[in-house]
C-alpha cells in the first residue's frame, strides 16, 4: 500500500461508542458487505466501458470511455467529455487508495483527452479554445455534427480537476522524479484552464445539457479548476496569472446562485418560457465536486458541511418525497428516498437517477468527514430545518465533540440518514447488480440507458466517502481550497484570452492544425416557423456534403427586420473549401442551393484565431430530398 502515505487517514471512526451487537451495527454491517459487493461491479462496469478491449465498448478507439454501451433509445455510444472527466477523477482517487492496476486506464485517458482537445467539431476548434467546449464525439474519436446542447463548459474544468490530482500525485511521490510524466500533462491542463479563464463568463448548457444560461455546477467546477491548478502551474513554474486574475471574478459569480434558500441551478437562461423552481441535483452534484476534506464548513464555498449545502440539500431531497410513487409510504423526513435530477424533469418519463440518489449521501458522508474533521457541529437558522428532519430535537448551537454534547448522536443520525439512500439505490438496483442510468419512478425498475458510466462512478465514489468516515480507509487528498476565501464587494466579469496548443508530448497528433480561422457566415434568409438554416460543404469540419452532417445555423439575432441566420466555422488556416447552404422544412424535405460557393481561408497570421465575416444571400431553393 505505498500510495497510502499521501491519504489523510481520519484518525476517528464513528462506531467506537457503538456496541458490535447492536442491531443497528448489523444493519450497517450488512449494508457494507452489500456496499463491497456492488462495488466490485461497479468498478469493473467502468473498466468495461473503455474502449479497445472493454467487453462493453466493441468499436470504441483505443484511451476511448464511452457513456454506456446502449445505442438506440437512448444511444449514448459517445464518449462524453464531463462524464469522462468525472469517471476519471474516480479512478485517479482510486489509485490513490492503493489500486495500482488502475494507471493504465489513467495514462489511457491522458492520451485520449489529448487527441480529443484536437478535434475540431461544431463548437469550433482548438485554436480559439472553443472546440474545448464540444460535450461529445463518437466512440471512434471522430466529431459529432449533429444538433446538441452546446457548448457545454463545464468539461474542460472537469477535466483539468482529473488531472491536476493525478499530476500532483506524480509530483509528491517522487514517482515521476524528473517530473516528465506531470511535464507532459500539463500542456492539456493549460489548454483547459485557459479555455476557463477566456469564456467563463459566457453562456453555455447545462450538464443535463438543456438549459442554456449559466449553471452552479459549471461555475463551481471552475473556480475548482482554477484555483488548483493556479497552484499546481506555480509548482511547474508555468505562467498562471490568467487563473489567478479570473479566479475571483468566477468566485463572485457562484455566490449570485443561491436565492436565500438554496442553490438555484441555472441563471442568466437564455431558453425563453423556462419556468423551474432551480432546486435540481446540479447543486448536489456540486457540492460533492467542491468538497475538500481540509476545508472547513464553509458557505462561499458551498462544502458539503456548509449550512447552505444542507439547506439547499434539504429542499433537494424534499422535493421527491411526494413525486414519486415508489417514495409513498417513505415520505416521512429524514428517511433515505429515491431522488432524480429536479421535479419538472420529463425525460424519459422524469424518473430517479442512481446517481443522484448516490450523490445525496455522498454529500452527507464528505459532510461527516468533514464534521469529525474540525471536531464541531454548527447548527444556524438555514441548517435548523435540515438537522431537524434528521434529529428532531436538534437546536441552533455549536456542538463539540467529546463529553455531554450531542456530536457523535449528529453524526450518528446523518450517517443513518445517507444509508438510506444507498438503501434506496441499492432495493431498486437488478440482481446482478448492473446500475442504468435510471429507475422507474412508478416500480423501481431500472429504465433508460444500461451500464451507464456515470452510475457506476457515482457508487464507486459514494462508497470511498463512507468507508472515511466509517473505516481506516483514508480520504481523498485536499485539493487546497483557500480558508476563508473573501468574496469581493462588487462581481466583475472577465476573460484572459488564451492560446491553446496541441499536447503533442501527451499523445496529440503532430499535425494539428492550430492556426484557425473563425468564419462568421451572416446569411439572410426569410423562414417561418419550423424551418432551420444548415450549411455544408465539402471538408469534414463541414459535413463532407452529407446533409445529416451539416451544420445548424442560429436565429438568435432573427428579426422582422433583419431575416438574419448566422453560423460561426473554425476552419484550418489556408484551406480552400466548398460549401452552400439548406434549408429543412419541419415535414423533414430538404432544399438546397444550386450553385456551390467557395472560400479560401486565409493564411496565418500572427495571431491564432484570425477572424473574418462573410455576409450572404439564401439563394435557393432548387434541389429537393427527403432526409
Ligand atoms: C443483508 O440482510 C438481508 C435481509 O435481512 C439479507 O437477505 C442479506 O443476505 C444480508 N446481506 C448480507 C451481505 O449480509
Ligand atoms: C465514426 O463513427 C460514426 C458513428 O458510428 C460513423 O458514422 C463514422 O463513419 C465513423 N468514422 C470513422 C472515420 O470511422
Ligand atoms: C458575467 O459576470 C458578471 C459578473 O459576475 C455577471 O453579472 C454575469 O451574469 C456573468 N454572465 C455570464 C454569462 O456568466
Ligand atoms: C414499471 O414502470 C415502467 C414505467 O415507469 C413501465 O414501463 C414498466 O412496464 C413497469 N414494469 C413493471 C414490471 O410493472
Ligand atoms: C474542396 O474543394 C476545393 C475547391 O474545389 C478544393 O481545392 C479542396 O481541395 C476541397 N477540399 C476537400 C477537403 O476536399
Ligand atoms: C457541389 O455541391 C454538391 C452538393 O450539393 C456536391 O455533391 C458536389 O460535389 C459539389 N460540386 C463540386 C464541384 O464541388
Ligand atoms: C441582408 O439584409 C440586410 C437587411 O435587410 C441588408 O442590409 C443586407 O444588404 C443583406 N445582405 C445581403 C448579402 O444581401
Amino acid at each position: 500500500m505505498k500510495f497510502q502515505a499521501i491519504l489523510a487517514p481520519l484518525a476517528a471512526t464513528l462506531f467506537h461508542e457503538a456496541s458490535a451487537n447492536t442491531f443497528r451495527q448489523r444493519q450497517v454491517d450488512n449494508l457494507t458487505s452489500r456496499i463491497e459487493a456492488e462495488t466490485t461491479i461497479a468498478l469493473q462496469g467502468v473498466l468495461n466501458n473503455f474502449g479497445p478491449d472493454g467487453s462493453e465498448a466493441p468499436g470504441a478507439s483505443a484511451e476511448v470511455l464511452i457513456a454506456s454501451p446502449s445505442t438506440e433509445n437512448p444511444n449514448y455510444y459517445y464518449t462524453w467529455t464531463r462524464d469522462a472527466a468525472l469517471t476519471l477523477k474516480m479512478v485517479v482517487d482510486e489509485f490513490l487508495h492503493g489500486k495500482g492496476d488502475l494507471q493504465p486506464y489513467i495514462r489511457s485517458y491522458v492520451k485520449a483527452q489529448a487527441i480529443v482537445q484536437t478535434i475540431s467539431n461544431p463548437s469550433g476548434a482548438l485554436g480559439s479554445g472553443r472546440g474545448l467546449g464540444e460535450p461529445k464525439y463518437y466512440a471512434n474519436l471522430t466529431r459529432f455534427n449533429g444538433d446538441w446542447g452546446r457548448p457545454q463548459r463545464d468539461g474542460p474544468a472537469l477535466r483539468a480537476t482529473a488531472l491536476i490530482t493525478y499530476s500532483r500525485y506524480l509530483l509528491s511521490t517522487g514517482i515521476d522524479s524528473d517530473g516528465t510524466e506531470a511535464g507532459n500533462i500539463w500542456p492539456i491542463i493549460q489548454n483547459d484552464l485557459n479555455y476557463v479563464a477566456q469564456y467563463w463568463n459566457q453562456t453555455g448548457f447545462d450538464l443535463w445539457e438543456e438549459v442554456d444560461g449559466s449553471s452552479f455546477f459549471t461555475t463551481a467546477a471552475q473556480y475548482r479548476a482554477l484555483n488548483e491548478g493556479a497552484a499546481l502551474g506555480k509548482q511547474l513554474q508555468q505562467e498562471v496569472s490568467a487563473y489567478e486574475s479570473q479566479a475571483p471574478n468566477v468566485f463572485c459569480f457562484l455566490q449570485t446562485f443561491w436565492n436565500g434558500n438554496y442553490a438555484v441551478a441555472n441563471i442568466n437562461v437564455k431558453q425563453s418560457g423556462f419556468s423551474r423552481s432551480g432546486i435540481d441535483a446540479n447543486t448536489v452534484l456540486t457540492s460533492i465536486a467542491m468538497f475538500d476534506p481540509g476545508a472547513s464548513c464553509d458557505d462561499t464555498l458551498f462544502q458539503p458541511c456548509s449550512s447552505r449545502a444542507l439547506a439547499n440539500l434539504k429542499q433537494y431531497i424534499d422535493a421527491f418525497r411526494t413525486i414519486y410513487t415508489i417514495n409513498q409510504g417513505v415520505s416521512r423526513s429524514g428517511t433515505g428516498v429515491a431522488t432524480g435530477r429536479y421535479a419538472e424533469d420529463v425525460y424519459f418519463g422524469g424518473n430517479p437517477w442512481y446517481l443522484t440518489t448516490l450523490a445525496v449521501a455522498e454529500q452527507l458522508y464528505d459532510a461527516i468527514q468533514q464534521w469529525s474533521t474540525v471536531n464541531t457541529i454548527t447548527i444556524d437558522d438555514k441548517s435548523l430545518a435540515f438537522w431537524q428532519s434528521v434529529y428532531p430535537s436538534a437546536q441552533t448551537g455549536s456542538h463539540t465533540k467529546g463529553g455531554y454534547s450531542d456530536f457523535t448522536k449528529l453524526t450518528d443520525a446523518v450517517l443513518a440518514f445517507a444509508d438510506g439512500f444507498v438503501e434506496t439505490a441499492l432495493k431498486y438496483t437488478p440482481e446482478n447488480g448492473a446500475l442504468s442510468e435510471q429507475y422507474s419512478r412508478e416500480n423501481g425498475t431500472a429504465l433508460s440507458a444500461h451500464h451507464l458510466t456515470w452510475s457506476y462512478a457515482s457508487f464507486v465514489t459514494m462508497r470511498a466517502a463512507r468507508l472515511a468516515v466509517t473505516s481506516d480507509y483514508g480520504q481523498v487528498p485536499s485539493w487546497g481550497s483557500p480558508s476563508n476565501p473573501k468574496v469581493p464587494t462588487t462581481c466583475t466579469p472577465g476573460s484572459v484570452k488564451g492560446t491553446y496548443k496541441p499536447a503533442v508530448a501527451a499523445g496529440a497528433p503532430s499535425d494539428a492544425p492550430s492556426c484557425t480561422y473563425l468564419i462568421t457566415f451572416n446569411l439572410n434568409a426569410t423562414t417561418s416557423y419550423g424551418e432551420n438554416m444548415y450549411l455544408f460543404g465539402n471538408s469534414s469540419d463541414l459535413g463532407g456534403w452529407r446533409v445529416s452532417d451539416a451544420l445548424a445555423g442560429s436565429a438568435a439575432d432573427y428579426s422582422d427586420a433583419r431575416h438574419l441566420w448566422t453560423f460561426t466555422v473554425e476552419l484550418p488556416a489556408g484551406a480552400e473549401l466548398e460549401y452552400k447552404f439548406l434549408k429543412k422544412e419541419p415535414s423533414g424535405e430538404v432544399l438546397y442551393e444550386a450553385e456551390n460557393r467557395s472560400l479560401a481561408v486565409p493564411d496565418c497570421g500572427d495571431e491564432s484565431p484570425g477572424e473574418q465575416t462573410m455576409e450572404e444571400d439564401w439563394n435557393g431553393p432548387v434541389g429537393s430530398e427527403t432526409e
